[in-house]
């Protein structure tokens, strides 16, 4: 695991978007793993002013979602498909029809919707960069404590913990799902780079277990800690509980200069 630690959230932010942006910019058809929530927002608006600007352009782009929520439909605002619409695919030249996320309508069977999710994302030539937050409870995707290690895109039950979490996005009379289709951890595990941001002391202890905790389905994200190229960015509050600061400061620091004197290398 590489772990940078920033001084705040935008730094965060504009750090993660040079990954995606070098993504695209060196890869003819790219295709870009994408997270909801609070935490990738500032990246989205950071990819959007590149765009703007002139400096990036996602016509080549293939898109997966982690997950989407059961029980509404794209239509609905609360969906994630909505989400990335409003964040990002609505100001940026990506063509739809190459953007994905794993639904599961009503009628339809949960399990062949998985495997032809898992199938579209083989079909693409799999992940070159998956971008994802963390959940207070150590949760990637909606890959919650007690998921599989090797669990692949399914239907997971939203525990108590995230629907509490995340209902601060809900009117308190609107339906709050509780269940969702997610990649699962295996599938995450099958990208080329995996890219984490974490911000607010909120996620300080969720951090410390993906980092420096037992490899474990009580923290799923510390499945991490088996992928050969998986990229932690942090503010300095969700590093806080990290026992070794000095030591990942000092070691970017070093892996700065190496790429100075030798090139970024990345083998998407
Ligand atoms: C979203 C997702 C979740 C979130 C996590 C953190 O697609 O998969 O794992 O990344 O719940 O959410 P925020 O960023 O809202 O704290």
């Amino acid at each position: 695991m590489q772990v940078i630690i920033f001084d705040d959230a935008q730094q965060v932010a504009q750090s993660a978007a040079e990954w995606v942006a070098e993504l695209i910019n060196k890869k003819s058809n790219p295709v870009l793993g994408l997270a909801t929530g609070s935490t990738p927002i500032s990246l989205y608006q950071e990819l959007v002013n590149k765009h703007k600007a002139g400096e990036l352009s996602f016509s080549n782009t293939t898109s997966f979602n982690l997950d989407e929520y059961l029980g509404i439909d794209e239509t609905n605002e609360q969906s994630y498909r909505h989400f990335m619409n409003v964040n990002l695919f609505n100001h940026v030249d990506i063509d739809k029809s190459k953007t994905f996320v794993p639904t599961c309508n009503n009628g339809e069977n949960p399990r062949e919707q998985g495997l032809a999710y898992e199938d579209k994302i083989s079909q693409a030539g799999g992940v070159d960069l998956q971008i994802l937050g963390i959940g207070a409870n150590g949760h990637i995707g909606f890959n919650e404590p007690t998921s599989s290690l090797s669990s692949r895109t399914r239907i997971k039950t939203l525990t108590q913990q995230t629907i509490d979490d995340n209902s601060r996005m809900f009117a308190a009379d609107e339906f709050q799902p509780t269940l969702a289709m997610t990649m699962g951890i295996a599938t995450i595990l099958d990208a080329r780079y995996v890219l984490l941001m974490a911000t607010g002391k909120n996620k300080a202890k969720a951090v410390k277990d993906m980092v420096t905790g037992a490899l474990s389905a009580a923290c799923p994200a510390s499945a991490l800690q088996l992928h050969e190229n998986a990229i932690i960015l942090l503010d300095k509050e969700a590093a806080s509980e990290l026992e070794d600061q000095d030591y990942y400061i000092w070691a970017n620091k070093q892996n700065l200069k190496i790429n100075r004197e030798f090139g970024l290398y990345h083998n998407y």
